[in-house]
């Protein structure tokens, strides 16, 4: 087997995002990219064509691994392995050599989300050293009830994450860090009731999501994160709720009080420090 890779920057966004679907084959959840959506990927994200890898066995593509880069942290933003090729030692191999790359650039961390129940996930990133942070869990709720007489004011996403930025745990996950909500336009939308914030995807489509909630830490264990969900489902009636297993579980009570139903698929925040 001999084993190389090139930057994904040698590659057009279409073979990419055709890539990232084969290499996805069969996932717990399915995946289908297209142009678009990798686009959207990459600038939310912050990824790094550049130091983002396609995987080669002799002259055939057989995966990708993405990497997002913010200072001196990297993140595998998606790895894929197309299904003829894995077990037999690609992801190791690949994963050996992207946290040798991002020693080289400088870089002192790197971060990673894995679903929980990817067997074949957790125990590659953990058989090369990364460790869990934390359980990150999703919600979902149908039709809640509209009655709240709270008025949401809307404000500018770029507001909602320099308050992320400020007031958020420091650790938290990539997509829910201040700086990828800097990166959401709309349709999504913000919205605030005194010092209680979130951000949801477009309110006009059947289902929605909380993209970002936050209550700043002076007025937090009032209430208020239930006053500005309740607020969000009477201006929006009808709507099926989502929250991505992307939250910290320590923060998912505030979706249980209001009746949210957890999500089966759940993830590991992990780390590993170059
Ligand atoms: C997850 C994935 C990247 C792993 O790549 P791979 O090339 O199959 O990994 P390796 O062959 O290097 O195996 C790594 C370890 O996982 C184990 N493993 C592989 N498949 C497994 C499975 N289905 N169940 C349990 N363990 C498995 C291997 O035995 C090996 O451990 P060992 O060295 O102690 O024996 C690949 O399976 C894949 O692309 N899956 C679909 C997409 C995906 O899940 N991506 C990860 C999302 S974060």
């Amino acid at each position: 087997m001999t084993l190389s890779s090139k930057p994904a920057s040698e590659y057009s966004i279409s073979a990419l995002a055709d890539l990232m679907t084969r290499s996805f084959e069969g996932y717990i959840v399915p995946i289908h990219i297209t142009e678009p959506v990798l686009h959207t990927m990459l600038r939310r994200d912050g990824i790094d064509l550049t130091a983002s890898r396609v995987l080669i066995k002799g002259t055939e593509a057989i995966g990708i691994a993405m990497i997002a880069r913010r200072g001196w942290t990297s993140r595998l933003a998606a790895m894929g392995i197309t299904s003829n090729a894995r077990a037999s030692g690609v992801g190791t191999w690949a994963m050996t050599q992207l946290i040798e790359e991002a020693k080289a650039r400088g870089e002192k961390e790197m971060l990673l989300e894995v679903i929980e129940q990817n067997p074949a996930g957790v125990k590659l990133y953990e058989k090369v050293g990364f460790t869990k942070i934390r359980r990150l869990v999703g919600y979902k709720l149908e039709n809640p009830p509209s009655d709240s007489k709270h008025e949401l004011e809307e404000i500018d996403i770029r507001e909602l994450a320099r308050q992320v930025a400020y007031h958020g745990i420091q650790d938290l996950p990539w997509q829910l860090s201040g700086a990828t909500i800097m990166q959401h336009t709309p349709p999504s939308c913000a919205f605030r009731i005194n010092d209680a914030y979130c951000l949801i995807s477009n309110p006009e489509a059947t289902d929605i999501a909380i993209q970002s909630i936050l209550v700043k830490a002076r007025s937090r264990g009032a209430g208020l994160s239930e006053v500005l969900m309740r607020a969000l489902f009477a201006k929006f009636p009808g709507k099926t709720w989502h929250v991505s297993p992307i939250y910290p579980e320590e923060m998912g009570f505030i979706f249980e009080h209001i009746g949210m139903e957890r999500e089966p698929i759940s993830q590991w925040q992990m780390s590993r420090k170059l």
